[in-house]
């Protein structure tokens, strides 16, 4: 049984399945009805949602199973003071599946350490949200008609973004990919998605702060939110909210055959009139999550009833003697959790959260 907490757990061949299963299911809904009769998926959600939780919630009733949950944390037991290794426990008692999204970073993972069935990451903090790329995988797919040989702009709020995070660690592992990374300076990846996989694995990339002048070498536009709930200083957010906004004339220099994604909600970085271009892919990409959800809970599922037990945490090079210092990491605020770090680079001495893979 395993749980998905980074898109890195799933290979590349386990993508293209879930692309194709996902695929299936749109060709042929019927033969999915009833895949999941008498299983239950529990949505945990400590954080607002509108795409994630509902269409996690329609794939399940899709299948023929049933949903119970929560939306806000207040609402739970959390108000009271639980923990969410306590939670883990409590909805394995309950549910057969959970999705969990979580403010703090490494909070899912904590949950599928605690849990006896499979806990998904439906976003956590600012770090990670493989569903999301799941969705996004699905639409270029669909889209463009490959995966493999793009031209890639991420543009907005790469260093919040947590839907940035994985998609580059999920698109860096398929073949002639290059990133165009557009964004204020303020604002650009952060170290684990900058060292850990693109510098470590050579793969191409430039970084600007001109979405016009990236706008012609485009395959796929990823446009972003400027996450205001994840600044410590609210005159940052005001400073940075309106660095780009994706507007008729911006189009008009892009290639003819291209896509624009947006994981939503949008704020301003997409104007309305774009919604009308044939290659604003953006509503398509929020109904094709639903569908790799459905996919995914099968596969979790199927993968849980096959093997009950769960898979063991890789070990390799972890140590207990480095404190992790980001406020914002699960670790911080779950007091009994242990210190744990990885070393990601021997050479160079590098130790990183196991919860939320900042540096120790
Ligand atoms: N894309 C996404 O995560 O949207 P929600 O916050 O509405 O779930």
């Amino acid at each position: 049984m395993r749980s998905l907490i980074s898109i890195l757990e799933l290979s590349v061949e386990e993508l293209d399945q879930l692309i194709s299963t996902a695929k299936d299911i749109i060709a042929h809904p019927e033969n999915y009805w009833d895949k999941c009769a008498h299983k239950k998926l529990a949505t945990l959600f400590y954080e607002p949602s509108t795409r994630t939780r509902l269409s996690f919630e329609a794939a399940m009733l899709e299948l023929g199973g049933t949903v119970l949950g929560f939306s806000e944390a207040g609402s739970s037991s959390a108000a009271k003071g639980e923990s969410v290794a306590d939670t883990a426990k409590m909805i394995s008692c309950y549910a057969d599946i959970a999705a969990m999204r979580h403010p703090k970073e490494g909070a899912p993972y904590v949950a599928a350490q605690a849990a006896s069935i499979p806990f998904i990451n439906a976003g956590d903090g600012g770090h990670n949200h493989p569903t999301q790329t799941l969705a996004d995988l699905l639409t270029i797919s669909r889209e463009m008609g490959r995966l493999d040989n793009l031209t890639i702009g991420l543009c907005g709020d790469l260093k919040y973004g947590r839907t940035v995070h994985s998609l580059i660690e999920a698109m860096s592992r398929y073949t002639g990919i290059k990133f165009v990374l557009i964004s204020p300076k303020e604002l650009q990846i952060p170290g684990f998605v900058r060292f850990n996989v693109l510098e470590r694995h050579s793969i191409p990339y430039t970084e600007v702060t001109s979405l016009e002048e990236a706008m012609p070498q485009l395959d796929v536009l990823y446009m972003t939110r400027i996450q205001r709930e994840r600044f410590d200083d609210p005159w940052d957010y005001e400073r940075l909210k309106d660095s780009y906004i994706l507007d008729t004339p911006k189009m008009a220099l892009a290639k003819e055959k291209m896509c624009v994604l947006h994981p939503l909600p949008r704020v301003n970085e997409i104007s309305v009139q774009v919604d009308n271009d044939p290659r604003a892919a953006y509503f398509r990409q929020a109904l094709n999550g639903k569908y790799m959800r459905m996919a995914l809970i099968l596969k979790l599922l199927e993968e849980a009833k096959e093997n009950p037990v769960k898979d063991e945490i890789d070990t390799t090079d972890l140590e207990y003697d480095r404190v992790c210092h980001n406020p914002k990491c699960i670790s911080q605020t779950e007091q009994e959790l242990p210190q744990i770090s990885r070393v990601t680079d021997k050479a160079a001495n590098i130790h990183r959260c196991i919860y939320c893979e900042k540096r120790t």
